[in-house]
């Protein structure tokens, strides 16, 4: 076996981690790669019961909407919002269309109507890899899987 031989196959190697390795914490779904299908129970919900369901859950303050794991799916993708704002909110998930979904708007901030919070309501906001799961999987087409 020849020297460059072996450098190469030692750079396949270190790609190999590479790639492994740039997935994350996040489960297997999300992270940066768009096609990679995005599971809402695997990914979606996780972030739902660790950052809203103290506040979206019966006797909380966002009890309007209901995030637990059994409930959120059914609360979300094609329900209309609770809160009417100026102009009113409009559909919570839009399936195949982040930027339409009071969702999506609520933890970005964008095309949020006047008086309505960006979540997680008075905390910091989600991070950026949560946000591109939570925009991933709506974009394609909001599954129940
Ligand atoms: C500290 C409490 C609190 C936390 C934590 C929180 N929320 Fe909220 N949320 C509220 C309250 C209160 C409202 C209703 C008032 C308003 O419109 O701002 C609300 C409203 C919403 C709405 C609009 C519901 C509708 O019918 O239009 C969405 C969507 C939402 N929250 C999503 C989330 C998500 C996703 C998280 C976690 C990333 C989260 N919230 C975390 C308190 C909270």
């Amino acid at each position: 076996m020849t020297k460059s031989f072996r450098v190469l196959i030692l750079a396949f190697l270190s790609v190999g981690v590479f790639a492994c390795g740039g997935g994350g914490d996040s489960g297997g779904g999300g992270g940066a790669d768009d096609t990679t299908p995005v599971s809402f129970s695997g990914s979606v919900q996780p972030i739902f019961t660790t950052n809203c369901v103290s506040c979206h859950s019966p006797g909380g303050t966002g009890a309007v909407l209901d995030l637990r794991s059994t409930l959120s799916y059914a609360n979300l993708v094609g329900q209309p919002s609770a809160v009417t704002g100026t102009p009113p909110s409009g559909t919570l998930v839009v399936a195949g269309d982040h930027a339409s979904s009071v969702l999506y708007q609520r933890i970005t901030g964008d095309g949020l109507a006047a008086g309505e919070d960006i979540m997680p309501q008075g905390l910091p906001q989600l991070s950026d890899t949560d946000k591109d799961t939570i925009e991933t999987w709506i974009d394609q087409g909001a599954a129940n899987n």
